[in-house]
């Protein structure tokens, strides 16, 4: 035991000083690089140059980098620009300009042009450019057209975010970018088509799109993107259908193509992303009914289709095939017929929105028995019959199970009833004890109970595509009835 503990102290006692000695040449180093009379930064002159020239054409004039910043790869390092020793000189590798942290490069309101210093810097690999060119009205400023071809061997990050004063379009000439694999354009001004040359891009991972004003169609050529994790062109004005292409990105992770304009048939081709987890296609044109090979999609998690008008049914597909789904939305889809019973074997089904169509018969009380069931939305439809879940369902859902406006559909009360009734559906006894004074007065209770719904369900009728008319005018002579017994 005493041995023991003396070889610990011992032990302890090397690693002192090993500690010390570690201390000691870090400070000497420190000392040295610190001291810019004994070592200047290798850095060639014209690189850092370019850089000031650089960062100064996006900051303002007021900047004076070799003022501010005498060695800005060594001692006095510029807040968002990195570097990399190549030959023993430093390059710049990262420009981050805009406000991410409280001390980064902000941009000046007076921005001329964007600038061609940038394209000076040989071994640049990240260039992203957030909240910094502001005033679409004021000091529009578009991408520079030429010169991509020098950072080709180079530039693997290409950012440009919250700009909304980035207009015009995207050059065709990023298609020099060879070594790109990742293309952020989310949140500026852009617009027009997006060129077919970023389908070259190879080796892109992540090809981001949103949140701008591009129209046409999406390129054939982007199925050639065959290492494509994330695809994001949500909230544009993409329109035409989904390219056949598509079927190619096997690799995708993400596909969000919601909130365009796009339109005709799903390809039969999408069943062959096998590893997409998220599918959203959501507020578009899409007909044509739901494609079959959706089935095919094994890892989907999460699968949004709503406010498209697809119609058709739900019986085209097996729906027991998506066993890793756990959002599925087909809300306003104008999809008619019956809930297929293969969709009560979805196991990690949370969320099932099929709100807003034109379903119709009965409700099978297996949906309740989905193990991990949070959010059920029936409303809106044509269901008929006797609603069979139980009060603990109902209690344990409150307004997340949603099954109003379906004019023909009751819950059955229980001998003994808690209070938790489905929301805006009238009990089936009731509907048969009223039945005595005549039609008006049961109506007028169901309109009660649905009315702050009635308007939410008009209001979502306003993007939809369908003709759902007859049930609108049900609504509006309800409401209308309501009003009157007021
Ligand atoms: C920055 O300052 C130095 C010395 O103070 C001056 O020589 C140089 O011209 C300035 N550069 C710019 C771009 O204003
Ligand atoms: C799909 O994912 C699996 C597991 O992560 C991976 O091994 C496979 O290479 C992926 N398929 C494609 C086409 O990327
Ligand atoms: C209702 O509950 C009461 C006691 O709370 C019980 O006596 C009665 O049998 C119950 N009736 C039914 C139909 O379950
Ligand atoms: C309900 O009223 C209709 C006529 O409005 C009548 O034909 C029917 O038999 C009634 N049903 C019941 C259960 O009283
Ligand atoms: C709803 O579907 C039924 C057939 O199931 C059809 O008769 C009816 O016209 C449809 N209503 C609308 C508004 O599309
Ligand atoms: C509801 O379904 C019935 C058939 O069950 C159909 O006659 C009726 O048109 C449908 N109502 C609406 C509003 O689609």
């Amino acid at each position: 035991m005493k041995n023991f503990s003396t070889i610990a102290t011992q032990y302890i006692y090397v690693l002192f000083f090993l500690h010390y000695c570690c201390c000691t040449m870090f400070v000497l180093v420190l000392v040295q690089a610190a001291d810019p009379s004994s070592s200047e930064a290798p850095m060639h002159k014209a690189e850092q140059q370019a850089l000031y020239s650089a960062v100064q054409a996006f900051v303002g004039s007021w900047w004076n980098g070799s003022d501010l910043y005498p060695d800005p790869c060594g001692w006095t390092p510029i807040q968002g620009v990195y570097c990399d020793l190549y030959n023993d000189f430093w390059y710049v590798s990262v420009i981050n300009i805009g406000p991410l942290y409280d001390n980064s490069l902000r941009c000046t309101a007076n921005i001329v042009e964007f600038s061609h210093h940038l394209f000076k810097l040989k071994h640049l690999k990240v260039l992203s450019f957030f909240s910094c060119f502001l005033s679409p009205s004021q000091n529009p400023i578009t991408i520079s057209t030429s010169n991509w071809e020098k950072l080709a061997n180079s530039l693997e990050s290409l950012e440009f975010r919250s700009n909304p004063g980035l207009i015009g379009t995207v050059p065709n000439t990023f298609g020099y970018l060879r070594n790109l694999q990742s293309l952020v354009l989310l949140e500026n001004g852009l617009g027009g088509n997006l060129p077919e040359e970023i389908g070259t891009l190879v080796n892109l991972r992540r090809l981001v799109l949103a949140g701008n004003q591009f129209s046409g169609k999406i390129p054939e050529s982007f199925g050639g993107l065959s290492k494509l994790l994330i695809l994001d062109a949500s909230r544009n004005k993409l329109s035409g259908s989904l390219p056949l292409t598509f079927g190619s990105l096997t690799s995708l992770l993400k596909l969000d193509l919601s909130n365009n304009m796009l339109e005709g048939k799903l390809p039969r081709e999408i069943g062959r992303l096998k590893n997409l987890t998220l599918l959203d296609l959501g507020s578009n044109k899409i007909s044509g009914g739901l494609a079959q090979s959706l089935e095919e999609l094994v890892s989907v998690k999460e699968m949004v289709i709503s406010n498209n008008p697809i119609g058709g049914g739900l019986k085209s597909i097996e729906w027991q095939n998506l066993q890793s789904l756990e959002i599925l939305d087909l809300s306003n889809t104008c999809l008619t017929g019956n809930i297929h019973k293969s969709m009560a074997e979805m196991k990690r089904l949370r969320f099932l929105g099929l709100n807003s169509n034109n379903l119709s018969g009965r409700v099978s009380p297996r949906l309740a028995a989905l193990p991990c069931i949070g959010a059920l939305y029936l409303y809106g439809n044509n269901f008929t019959g006797e609603l069979e879940f139980s009060e603990s369902f109902y209690r344990r859902m409150g307004r997340r199970f949603g099954a109003w406006n379906n004019p023909k559909l009751c819950y059955r009360a229980e001998g003994n009833s808690t209070g938790h009734v489905p929301y805006g559906v009238k009990s089936c006894k009731q509907e048969t004890t009223i039945n005595i004074s005549g039609n008006v007065l049961s109506n007028a209770k169901l309109s009660e109970a649905n009315w702050d719904h009635s308007i939410q369900f008009v209001a979502s009728l306003g993007f939809s595509s369908c003709n759902l008319d007859g049930v609108l005018w049900v609504i509006i002579v309800q409401g209308m009835l309501f009003i009157l017994l007021l």
